[in-house]
C-alpha cells in the first residue's frame, strides 16, 4: 500500500519532464497512464523511458546489484505503462500530473476540459512560474489542485517544489506530500509567489550569467566553470539549456511582472529564443548540442557583445 493511497496516476505530455514522471511513477509501483496529442510524441516518449530503464539495468549488472535495478522489476515497471492521445482515458485517475509546455492558456484550457469530462480528483501542474492559483481557478475546484515541480532529469533529482495555491486543502497537500514519499522524492515546500523558491533564486543567477557574457566580462565557457568553484556540479548556461531558454525567458518575464523591473530578462536570452535556439531541445543555446550532450559552444553567442 502506497502512503498516499493513490493507485493510479495520469500524466499529461511526454516531452522532456512527463517521460521523467512517468518512469518514476511506473517504477515506484503506480499503474500510469500518459496522454500526449500525438501517438509518435508517445512513441518516442516510451522509448527514452525504456532507454533510460536500460542504462539503470546495465548500472545494476555493472555494480553487482548495488545500483539501479535488475531486468524484471525493469520489465514490471514498464508494463504498468500505457499511453493514449485521449483525455478520456485519464478520468480514471486518481492523481493527474500535468506536463504540458509553460504556456498558461494551453494549462488553463487543460484543467477546464478535464473538469468539463467530469473529473474530480486531484490534479497538480509541474509548472516551472505560472501562478498554482491561476491554473487552480481554471481547474474549477482549486482546493484539489495544487504545483508539483519535478527536476530534471526527474529519475535523478530527489527534489521536487511543492506549491499550494490559495485555495488548496491541507487534505491535497497531505496526498502530495505522501505520493513525494511514494516516488522515492523529498518534498520541498514553497508558497506560491512568482518563481515559487527554486526559480526565484535560480533564474536571476541565470540571467546574471548572460549579462556576464553580454558584456564580454568572461566567456560561455568561463562563467560556468566559476560556479564548480561554488561548489556547484553544472553551471547556470549548460543548466540553462537543459531547461529550455524558452521557460527561462517566461518565467524572466513572470518575476518582473511580479517583482519588478530587477529581473527584466537580458537581451541576449531574448535574442537566443527569438531565433529558435532552446537549448538541449533544439540542437543548440548557449552550447551546440548532440542528442542531449553538449559538444561545443554556440558560435554565434562568441560574438554578441553589449555594453
Ligand atoms: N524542462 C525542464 O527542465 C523543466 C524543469 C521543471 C519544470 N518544467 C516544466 O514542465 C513542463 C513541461 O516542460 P517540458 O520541458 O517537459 O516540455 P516539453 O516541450 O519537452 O514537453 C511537453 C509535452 O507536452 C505535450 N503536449 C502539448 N500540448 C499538449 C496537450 N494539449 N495535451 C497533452 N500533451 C500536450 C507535447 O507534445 C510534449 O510532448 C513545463 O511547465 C515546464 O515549465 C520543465
Amino acid at each position: 500500500m502506497s502512503e498516499s493511497g493513490l493507485k493510479k496516476i495520469g500524466v499529461i505530455g511526454i516531452g522532456t519532464m512527463g517521460n521523467g514522471i512517468a518512469q518514476v511513477s511506473a517504477q515506484s509501483g503506480f499503474s500510469t497512464v500518459v496522454m500526449d496529442v500525438d501517438a509518435s510524441f508517445l512513441a518516442k516518449g516510451l522509448d527514452s523511458i525504456n532507454r533510460s530503464l536500460d542504462r539503470l539495468v546495465k548500472a545494476f549488472e555493472k555494480s553487482g546489484g548495488e545500483k539501479g535495478i535488475d531486468a524484471d522489476t525493469k520489465d514490471q515497471a514498464f508494463a504498468r505503462l500505457s499511453t493514449t492521445t485521449r483525455t478520456e482515458d485519464l478520468l480514471d485517475c486518481d492523481l493527474i500530473i500535468e506536463a504540458v509546455p509553460e504556456k498558461p492558456e494551453l494549462k488553463e484550457k487543460i484543467n477546464r476540459g478535464l473538469a468539463e469530462l467530469g473529473y474530480d480528483k486531484i490534479l497538480v501542474s509541474n509548472t516551472s512560474g505560472i501562478s498554482i492559483t491561476r491554473l487552480g481557478a481554471a481547474y474549477g475546484k482549486p482546493e484539489k489542485f495544487m504545483g508539483m515541480h519535478f527536476m530534471n532529469p526527474v529519475p535523478m533529482q530527489q527534489g521536487v517544489e511543492i506549491i499550494r495555491g490559495l485555495a488548496t486543502s491541507e487534505k491535497t497537500y497531505e496526498t502530495v506530500v505522501a505520493l513525494c514519499h511514494d516516488l522515492g522524492k523529498i518534498e520541498i515546500a514553497a508558497e506560491d509567489k512568482a518563481g515559487f523558491a527554486i526559480n526565484r533564486m535560480f533564474v536571476p543567477f541565470v540571467n546574471e550569467a548572460i549579462r556576464v557574457i553580454e558584456e564580454g566580462i568572461a566567456s560561455v565557457d568561463d562563467v560556468d566553470k566559476c560556479t564548480y568553484c561554488l561548489g556547484h556540479k553544472m553551471g547556470p548556461l549548460m543548466t540553462a539549456d537543459y531547461v529550455g531558454l524558452d521557460t527561462m525567458l517566461f518565467i524572466c518575464e513572470v518575476l518582473e511582472e511580479e517583482l519588478g523591473s530587477f529581473y527584466k530578462p537580458s537581451p541576449l536570452l531574448k535574442r537566443l529564443v527569438e531565433s529558435g535556439q532552446l537549448g538541449a531541445k533544439t540542437g543548440s543555446g548557449f552550447y551546440t548540442w548532440e542528442q542531449y550532450k553538449a559538444s561545443g559552444i554556440n558560435p554565434d553567442i562568441a560574438r554578441y557583445r553589449i555594453g
